[in-house]
């Protein structure tokens, strides 16, 4: 699939532009545990098929963008077929994290007024599918077109990263979390209360494949091998 391609040096410059590890800091231990996801996807993949995954939350300001972006980042830049899509067309935002130019988006596929190549943009390797400007937002995902034009997405790339809404606030992410092979919680430490992962828990069932802690300490072995270094 041919899309228009988008230079990697105007997104070095957006405020949030730091968050973007996978991008900006590879090196970085932030970076490394979003690679670390990836790779506890594949071996998750071993036992069922998983090509769309929707990153979803409890609530709203989780970390669903950036842990999206991030991870789609981070396969990407490992060389493979990859495409993010902003499935959250309420309260879009990945057009501003890349940095990139208005263009029409997943509400005008679900609305047919736009076609898949024209909507598609790319950020270095990766594809990006913004929500895009469309007023009859709160229809996309039930629409067929999306449904259609999630499976062209199928036989295109090897994995595809869904921006999903909350789980628990929308109608929208019922339907998506039925169209995604299986769904990541993004849980955000301290912040999320108990009793909202446990009830996004049972609703997403077994579509449920992992939970990622948001803005949680560093692991203990990022200190280990501190230590190691400083004791090399
Ligand atoms: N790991 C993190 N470290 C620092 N800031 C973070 C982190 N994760 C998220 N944030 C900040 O929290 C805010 C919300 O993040 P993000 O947009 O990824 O969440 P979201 O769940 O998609 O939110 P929304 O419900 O608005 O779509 C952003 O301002 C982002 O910069
Ligand atoms: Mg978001």
């Amino acid at each position: 699939m041919s899309v228009p391609a988008h230079s990697l040096e105007s997104v070095t410059q957006l405020r949030d532009a730091g968050l973007l590890v996978a991008l900006n800091a590879p090196e970085s231990m932030a970076a490394e545990q979003y690679r670390v996801l990836l790779n506890r996807l594949d071996r998750v993949c071993t036992e069922r098929p998983l090509r769309a995954i929707a990153i979803s939350s409890c609530a709203r300001g989780e970390g669903r963008s950036l842990t999206a972006a991030n991870l789609a980042l981070t396969a990407a830049r490992e060389g493979r077929e990859v495409v993010l899509v902003e499935c959250d067309l309420k309260r879009p935002s990945l057009s501003h994290l890349f940095d990139l130019a208005p263009r029409a988006g997943l509400a005008e596929l679900a609305e047919g007024k736009a076609e898949l190549p024209q909507a598609l943009s790319r950020v270095g390797n990766l594809a990006v599918l913004c929500a895009g400007e469309g007023r009859e937002r709160a229809a996309a995902m039930g629409s067929p077109r999306f449904t259609t034009a999630l499976d062209t997405l199928r036989a295109s790339f090897s994995l595809i990263v869904l921006d999903a809404p909350p789980a628990l606030a929308l109608s929208d992410a019922g339907q998506l979390a039925t169209a995604a092979d299986g769904v990541i919680l993004v849980v955000r430490v301290g912040e999320t209360p108990r009793d909202m992962v446990r009830m996004a828990v049972e609703t997403l069932s077994h579509r449920l494949i992992g939970i990622v802690l948001n803005c949680a300490e560093q692991p203990s072995y990022s200190r280990y091998l501190r230590h190691e270094a400083a004791g090399a």
